[in-house]
């Protein structure tokens, strides 16, 4: 089976399917929690995304917010140039997208705060858009099935992940005979790399990608992808 389709059937029965922030396509909250997720992890955003939410409902009021407002509600989450970028985005889809998101990842990568794979996994999740995601668990999983050498952060070693991450995209087909696959898909390869595929002590046993992963056919798991080169 393709790597796309076991990741797919993965998260279908392994995944996580009730963070706030699914089940839903509303842009504008999935977005929030892209932002917040970028740099924190799961169990830590939660209770700011709620909160968050409950302050600036969509993205009119987050807009129109004083800045003070909106650090105030991000307070302790860190990183606090993404509450400048989320806010000045905000402001961004008020004046020049008529209060709307853009419906694809290009349009979405062109504001502030969002870089190529918030992007991608915006519109995935919420338009079902073929785009490859490549945050740091994701380069890990694809470092180890591919057993790609080199510092994941490095110029020429990115390229190769990002050819291999939009190489193995569901198939247009699989999309278009399952409406959830790009969610699911997207998702699952987070999901993969923040459980199972740890960058410590990784879960081989558990991994539908096994089979068909060279680091673990090949002993290497403890050795890729290659540490932050100094
Ligand atoms: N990290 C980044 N995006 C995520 C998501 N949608 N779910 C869980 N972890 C994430």
């Amino acid at each position: 089976m393709k790597l796309a389709n076991k990741i797919i059937a993965w998260q279908r029965t392994h995944g996580r399917h009730d963070l706030p922030w699914q089940n839903t396509r509303d842009p504008y909250r999935v977005w929030l929690s892209e932002i917040m997720l970028q740099q924190t992890q799961v169990s830590a955003v939660i209770e700011y995304y709620q909160r968050f939410l409950s302050h600036f409902p969509d993205v009119a009021r987050l807009a129109q917010a004083t800045h003070e407002a909106v650090m105030a509600q991000w307070a302790g989450l860190g990183y606090y140039a993404r509450a400048r970028n989320l806010h000045a985005c905000a402001q961004r889809i008020m004046t020049d997208w008529n209060g709307h998101f853009p419906t694809d990842a290009a349009g979405l990568a062109t504001l502030p705060g969002i870089g190529p794979s918030t992007a991608a996994a915006i519109a995935a999740f919420c338009y079902g858009e073929r785009a490859a995601i490549l945050d740091g668990n994701v380069k890990r999983v694809f470092a180890r099935y591919f057993a790609v050498e080199g510092d994941p952060t490095q110029r020429a070693t990115e390229v190769r992940l990002w050819q291999l991450a939009r190489d193995e995209l569901p198939t247009s087909k699989t999309c278009e005979k399952d409406p959830e696959a790009m969610a699911r898909y997207t998702q699952g390869q987070m999901d993969l790399g923040a459980t199972l595929c740890t960058r410590s002590r990784p879960r081989c046993i558990e991994c539908p990608l096994s089979k068909g992963c060279m680091a673990f056919n090949t002993g290497r798991t403890e050795e890729l992808p290659w540490p932050r080169q100094r």
